[in-house]
């Protein structure tokens, strides 16, 4: 087998890289090491930045989320039961849209389909090659049978525990890591949202956020312990809870149900660098992980493959390599601003019983800074909305 751009990975990153080389008529093949169901039953993000929705709209494959996503003009910011709207209409004239990465994925996987591009599932044993040297390629295993894909480049969207960046020599990447003591704890319910827009509130319990999917099945997440086992959360006890960290109003409108999905994520903070080895090219979670505080994940992977993808196209349509020069380079300014505007969410809003009281006040002063200063707001709006 021999393709142009070998994908390891079938995320959203994946998938995205996938179907914007094929629209530019460069050959792609992505393997997943999971089937299209695992994948698809992964809850994670729910909220996407207008450059997303732009990415899926000239994708092709934006139709239904503008038929089903819910545009959202505002967040709102609880301390302690105090309420802080920020409009992101009023302060700069944008918004976002709640439409569910597992709804991404299933409209890109769906387009897939209908052009008949190869998408090999349920790989074993996937391993990169010679990414260095002049014959790059991918071997793995289906079905107990050996495979090798020879290519051009390796596109690593195979998220934090992939193989590509695990492949890469020790000396020639650079990590940058912090690790939060907690994770969050989620749970999908068949209900309507508690409230109109998103709710990321502040509490000495810990953190919890109200989101949703659609008007009739809400998201919800509360801070717990990094070690947690989501065993030892009852429905009955993950409400309890919720309610206990929001407001008393929001807490007594809260429509609860049984849970169709719970389940822990870690915290953290990485980036590698660089991002290009040769013929090796990371893009998304491979790459970089934001903690979830400023929904900017999904979002991030988007930008990456679209800067991967307009290089590689420049590279095998037009015959240049300054796309594919400039990558890395290019997209970890935009990363490492996203970094910092989620570490800065987390910092504001989850409880870290380490900074002590000091540590709280200063969250207090930050939020109340928040709301008397438009500055402030604006600065929050323009990074959740998402920067250029
Ligand atoms: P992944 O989704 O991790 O996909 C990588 C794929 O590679 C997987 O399908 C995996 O099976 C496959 N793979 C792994 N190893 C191999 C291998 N060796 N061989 C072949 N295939 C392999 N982001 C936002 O923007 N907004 C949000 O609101 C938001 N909320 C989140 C909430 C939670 C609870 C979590 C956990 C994440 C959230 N994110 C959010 C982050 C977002 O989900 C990720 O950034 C996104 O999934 C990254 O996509 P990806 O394709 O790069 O990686
Ligand atoms: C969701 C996840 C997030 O990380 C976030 O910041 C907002 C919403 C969600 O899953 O709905």
């Amino acid at each position: 087998m021999r393709t142009q751009v070998a994908i390891i990975g079938g995320g959203p990153s994946g998938l995205m890289l996938g179907r914007l080389l094929e629209q530019a008529g460069v050959d792609a093949v992505i393997i997943e090491r999971k089937s299209p169901d695992y994948v698809l039953g992964r809850i994670r993000a729910g909220v996407l930045e207008q450059g997303t929705i732009d990415l899926l709209d000239a994708a092709g494959v934006g139709a239904r989320m503008h038929e089903e996503g819910l545009i959202h003009t505002g967040v709102d910011l609880a301390f302690d039961g105090e309420m802080l709207n920020i409009n992101f209409d009023k302060l700069i004239g944008k918004h976002v849209m709640v439409y569910g990465q597992t709804e991404v994925t299933r409209d890109l996987m769906a387009a897939r389909q209908r052009t008949g591009s190869k998408t090999i599932y349920e790989a074993d044993d996937v391993a990169i090659h010679d990414f260095d040297g002049a014959k790059p390629r991918v071997t793995f295993t289906k079905d107990g049978v050996s495979h090798t894909l020879e290519c051009d480049v390796i596109a690593g969207c195979d998220g934090y525990h992939g193989v590509c960046r695990a492949s890469v020599p020790e000396n020639a990447v650079t990590t940058f890591e912090r690790v939060y003591p907690f994770g969050w704890l989620g749970v999908l319910v068949e209900q309507p949202p508690v409230a109109e827009e998103l709710i990321y509130a502040h509490h000495a319990r810990g953190f919890a956020l109200c989101s949703m999917r659609s008007n009739t099945r809400s998201r919800y997440y509360v801070q717990v312990p990094g070690d947690e086992d989501v065993k030892n959360w009852s429905d009955e006890r993950f409400w309890d809870e919720l309610r206990a960290r929001i407001n008393p109003a929001t807490a007594e409108a809260l429509k609860t149900g049984p849970s169709i999905e719970k389940s822990v994520a870690p915290l953290r903070s990485f980036v590698a660098e660089p991002l290009r080895f040769g013929s090796l090219f990371l893009a998304g979670d491979a790459a970089h992980i934001v903690p979830p505080t400023g929904a900017k994940g999904l979002n991030l992977a988007m930008s990456d493959v679209k800067a991967l993808a307009e290089a590689l196209i420049e590279r095998f349509i037009e015959g240049s390599a300054a796309g594919v020069d400039s990558y890395s380079a290019t997209v970890l300014q935009r990363i490492w601003k996203a970094e910092r505007f989620s570490w800065w969410m987390t910092s504001l809003l989850h409880t870290f019983p380490e900074t002590g009281n000091f540590g709280r006040r200063i969250q207090r002063a930050e939020f109340d800074y928040l709301g008397g200063s438009v500055a402030a707001q604006q600065s929050l709006a323009e990074n959740y909305v998402g920067l250029p």
